[in-house]
């Protein structure tokens, strides 16, 4: 697991932008009056999408002030969460799973590919920002271990071969195509049977 930083590089300022301000507000509403901190999480989320996928400690006071909490709680809750960037990612955010069933199933091999194509460093920024890469914990894709996510994207049944060839076509400006890297639908078996109505007694 890979340690956490706060950026070093703090902008002064933030605030939502207009169209993140009424969507903002919606979210609130969702919560009974008086709970309207619970919207925390979305909204921490929310401005990680508009602050180009991280936070900084600005947008952590503005949040506090913005849901009538205490920052040093906006800071708890953005600190504790891996989802939460808090310094500046690559413009193609790679995220390894390194927990069990993935690392079993080869996660230290996909690292490798990361390093040998982004950088020997988990958050360190390739070229013009362009990428980053960092290992986390289980990502909830432990059937089509191993994994990576790419921004929203996960990528599925992955080996060194496939991530060092999807690596260079996001170097390339391309996007390689989400999903499973061995064919399967979904989580379905991979080469078993696909349905218990022929077994007798299933
Ligand atoms: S252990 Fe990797 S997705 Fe769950």
């Amino acid at each position: 697991m890979s340690l956490r930083k706060i950026s070093k590089e703090q902008p002064e300022s933030f605030e939502f932008n207009s169209k993140n301000l009424s969507y903002a507000e919606k979210i609130i509403k969702k919560y009974p009056e008086g709970k309207q901190q619970s919207a925390v999480m979305a909204l921490l989320y929310l401005t990680q999408k508009q602050n180009g996928n991280w936070i900084p400690l600005a947008a952590m006071k503005y949040l506090g002030k913005f849901l009538k909490m205490p920052y040093i709680k906006v800071y708890e809750v953005a600190t504790f969460y891996s989802m939460y960037n808090l310094a500046p990612v690559g413009k193609h955010f790679i995220q390894v799973c390194t927990t069990t069933p993935c690392m079993i199933k080869g996660a230290y091999k996909i690292v490798e590919a990361c390093k040998e194509k982004i950088s020997e460093n988990e958050n360190e920024l390739l070229k013009d920002n362009d990428c980053s890469w960092v290992e986390v914990e289980c990502l909830g894709a432990c059937v089509n271990a191993p994994m990576m996510q790419i921004n929203d994207d996960y990528y599925e049944d992955l080996n060194k071969e496939k991530t060092l060839k999807n690596l260079d076509e996001i170097l390339d400006g391309k996007t390689p195509k989400p999903g499973s890297y061995k064919g399967r639908l979904n989580t379905e078996p991979e080469d078993n049977r696909k349905t218990l109505i022929d077994i007798k007694n299933a």
